[in-house]
């Protein structure tokens, strides 16, 4: 089984978003869970009013890495939505589970300077876990924008690997959570968003 832990040092950067979007792209593939590890429960919110065949979403526990173990039986992939800071514990157990730390961050300084705590977490947790992968994602690009190319050369030098798929910001990604779906259950309305997360998802298989 493997472990994608999606992580970041701030709220609203789109840990939630992709963890549901990233986890039901994987689910197509083979059977794939999310844990929802923020106290916000974002994901377990959005679960209680999504279909029935969407995604499944379980409540983190204490021990990250017996729940995992556990999960191991029906899942061949489990996501973790990780709290907002790389200083709460679940993150840290997160990172100490996983083979793939996704890290979004959005086209902002400040984006920027709190991700720099965040390879230090995961440079700590690979001590433990050699087999931790880290990658960035640039999340709520707009492409058009100056400050973006700019922040696209600053993330390249935070010493994490950047994946080449982008996740634009688009109205999609908010309405299709408004309605309990993922971007997969909107149909057309979906597609260019369900581009750029099978893209991420390749990135994070190899
Ligand atoms: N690529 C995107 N395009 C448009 N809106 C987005 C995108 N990613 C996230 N959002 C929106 O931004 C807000 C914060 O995202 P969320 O996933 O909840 O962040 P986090 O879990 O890191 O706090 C939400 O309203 C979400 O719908
Ligand atoms: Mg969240």
């Amino acid at each position: 089984m493997s472990i994608i832990a999606i992580v970041g040092n701030k709220g609203g950067v789109g840990k939630t978003t992709l963890s549901l979007n990233v986890a039901t792209g994987l689910n197509n593939r083979s059977r794939t869970a999310v844990i929802d590890a923020d106290p916000q429960r974002s994901s377990l919110q959005w679960r209680a009013f999504s279909e029935s065949d969407a995604v499944s979403v379980y409540e983190a526990e204490d021990d990250l890495a017996a729940q995992a173990n556990t999960l191991r039986q029906d899942y061949e992939q489990v996501v973790i939505d990780c709290p907002p800071s790389v200083y709460a514990p679940q993150t840290n157990k997160a990172l100490e589970v996983s083979n793939r730390a996704i890290i979004p961050v959005q086209p902002s300084p400040m984006d920027l300077w709190a991700t720099v705590h965040i390879l230090e977490a995961v440079e700590k947790a690979r001590q433990i876990n050699t087999e931790l992968k880290p990658l960035l994602v640039i999340n709520q690009l707009e492409p058009r924008t100056m400050l973006s190319k700019l922040v696209r050369d600053a993330v390249s030098e935070i010493g994490i690997p950047v994946a080449d798929a982008m996740v634009r910001r688009r109205a999609v990604f908010r309405s299709s959570a408004l309605e309990g779906k993922s971007i997969y259950d909107v149909g057309r309305r979906g597609d260019a968003a369900v581009e750029e997360i099978e893209n991420l998802i390749q990135e994070i298989l190899q």
